[in-house]
């Protein structure tokens, strides 16, 4: 069974530490993290948090962001994804805010990947929010870990071909696959997720794979201070990588535990990074339940 470690070690395969993530990061040296991906509290009253004023959040975002960037690997990566504050309806978006913060300590920005996904609140006085956004910065400004192939996704004309020139006839896009983009299309973790858990706000374990597989070698610690239910730390044990995370909330740890020994045996549950987003078909039970009353209405 793998060993779980509750607070940080060298040699840990895994730490899941019950309590604020400064204290867990201030137990580890300078430079141990290839990667540090995280989904903070974005400060929506979520049962995890209490609001507080936009600069109150972003004062508090500080020094974990300075600890982050102490413990980075000088080849390493930082990921953060974030949504928007809301105040009196009005939008904020966090990756707008915290940039200065994240290029006050010289980190160069690589990516505004968007993560896009296709439920969530309908809102009725502006657009329904379908986005967030994964901010993903290096510590280097050339020498960094990126790992493209294991993250290709399939060509959308796989056997397109050059039909002209010295290479007529040879097959035109890599056959391995395309460079996934910027915009990422992953269903997040509602009701009917395979992954769903207690937690009101968990990202999908496809998400992180994704970082993981991109941005850190087999062995590579990845570090996840507002952990939540463990999924960096699912997805860092899926790979062959060690994994750090912090949380304040018991019951999230100790599911954390639980996901994380599952993993380990092979035994989770997750939603493949290779399945392709469900499309309804025209048989489905519920379009067709939501055919017939649409012949009722126009009726
Ligand atoms: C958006 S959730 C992260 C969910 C996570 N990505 C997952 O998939 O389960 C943010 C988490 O940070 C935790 N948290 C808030 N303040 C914290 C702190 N100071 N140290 C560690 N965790 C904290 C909250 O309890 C919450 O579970």
């Amino acid at each position: 069974m793998i060993r779980i470690d509750s607070i940080y070690n060298r040699a840990s395969a895994v730490v899941l530490h019950p309590g604020c993530c400064l204290d867990l990061l201030r137990d580890m040296p300078d430079g141990c993290a290839k990667l540090v991906v995280t989904s903070p509290p974005y400060n929506l009253s979520k049962e995890y948090e209490k609001k507080v004023s936009i600069e109150e959040y972003l004062y508090r975002q500080r020094p974990v962001i300075k600890e982050c960037v102490r413990v980075l690997h000088p080849k390493g990566s930082i990921c953060w994804q974030v949504g928007n504050f809301v105040e009196n309806g009005a939008i904020l978006p966090l990756d707008i805010l915290l940039y200065e913060t994240f290029a006050g300590h010289g980190l160069h920005y690589r990516n505004r990947i968007v993560w896009h996904f296709g439920h969530g609140l309908h809102c009725t006085r502006r657009m329904s929010g379908r986005y967030e956004t994964i901010n993903w910065f290096t510590m280097a400004a050339k020498d960094y870990t990126f790992h493209l192939d294991p993250i290709r996704v399939p060509q959308k004309y796989p056997g397109k071909k050059y039909f002209k020139g010295p290479k007529a006839g040879e097959c035109s896009c890599n056959p391995k696959g395309k460079n996934p983009g910027d915009v990422w299309d992953i269903p997040n973790v509602k009701h009917n997720h395979v992954e769903k858990t207690v937690h009101p706000c968990q990202f999908p374990v496809e998400l992180v794979e994704r970082l993981v597989l991109a941005l850190t070698d087999a062995g590579d610690l990845v570090v996840d201070p507002f952990m939540g239910v463990g999924t960096t730390a699912v997805a860092a044990v899926m790979h062959g990588r060690r994994a750090a995370g912090a949380e304040v909330v018991p019951e999230y740890v100790e599911i954390a535990r639980k996901r994380v020994r599952l993993a380990a045996d092979g035994r989770l549950r997750t939603r493949p990074m290779t399945r392709p987003i469900y499309e309804p078909r025209p048989s489905d039970a519920q379009a067709a339940k939501r055919r017939v009353r649409g012949k009722s209405r126009i009726a």
